[in-house]
């Protein structure tokens, strides 16, 4: 169940973390993989690890901070891997801060890539399922998009934005065979939550049902069911897995 072979994806986001892990997870099921990021180098060496363990993967250096500069990037893939049946929005960030403190330019930077990113690579990467009237389209978002997080208005308000604009999609693009579905990560093991002080790591874990931090595994098993042929009758859907932090 759950093979991906024949089918092209591309993943935001892959030079790291959950991106890195959900990048080779969707190769190690027989898809062809776009890996696109800023950091070049870390891409270059996913892909090479992908290589190795006998799957397909390809470059794309992507910064989605400019929202102007996408279309042109993605016209950069060679015409046998531009057809992408995969899209994976992953790549965010996060630039916390009380609301009474905030910038206008922290706030902005999140939108613009968490939120204005994922909007123009969906809509260029969505032209061409349109055309071949297939397509997965999964975002990730976070369940503080959902139950809201003191200190990160900006983020919660990006993740909650994809949930709307993700729902939106899945209305437009059903009657074309396109599926799109939000996947809500609560706390995961990565770069992002590696810097967390013991203290508040203890006292997260609290708050999660299942006391435990999440793997990017986790997420990544999730992303390959609604990437798959299996998933066809799921659209429009927030999956959560966050452990029970948010139930
Ligand atoms: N970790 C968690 O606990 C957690 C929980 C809920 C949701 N999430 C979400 O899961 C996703 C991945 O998180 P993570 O923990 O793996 O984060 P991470 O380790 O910080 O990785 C973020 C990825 O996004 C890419 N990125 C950042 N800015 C970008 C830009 N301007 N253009 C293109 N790519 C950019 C980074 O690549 P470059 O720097 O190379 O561009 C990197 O590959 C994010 O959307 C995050 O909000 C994470």
């Amino acid at each position: 169940m759950f093979r991906l072979d024949g089918r092209t994806a591309l993943v935001t986001g892959a030079s790291q973390g959950i991106g890195e892990t959900i990048a080779a997870r969707l190769a190690a099921q027989g898809a062809r993989v776009v890996l696109a990021a800023r950091s070049e180098e870390k891409l270059v060496a996913l892909a090479a690890r992908i290589r190795e363990a006998g799957g397909e993967a390809l470059t794309l250096r992507l910064d989605l901070a400019q929202g102007g500069e996408i279309a042109d990037r993605l016209k950069e893939l060679p015409a046998e891997w531009a057809e992408i049946d995969i899209l994976v929005n992953n790549a965010g960030i996060t630039a916390d801060g009380l609301l009474a403190r905030m910038s206008l330019e922290q706030w902005q930077s999140v939108i613009d890539v968490n939120l204005t990113g994922t909007f123009v690579v969906t809509r260029e990467v969505s032209r061409g399922m349109l055309r071949r009237r297939r397509g997965r389209i999964v975002t990730i978002s976070s369940v503080v998009g959902l139950m809201g997080n003191a200190g990160q208005a900006n983020y919660a308000a990006a993740k909650a934005g994809l949930i709307g604009f993700t729902k939106s999609v899945a209305r437009e693009l059903a009657s074309r065979g396109i599926t799109a579905n939000v996947v809500a990560p609560g706390f995961v093991e990565t770069a992002m939550t590696d810097t967390l002080p013991e203290a508040t790591r203890a006292a997260m874990l609290e708050d999660i049902a299942l006391r435990r931090f999440g793997a990017a595994e986790e997420i990544a098993a999730a992303v390959v069911y609604l990437a798959s042929e299996e998933a066809g009758y799921v659209t429009g859907q927030v999956l959560n897995v966050s452990g029970g932090l948010y139930i």
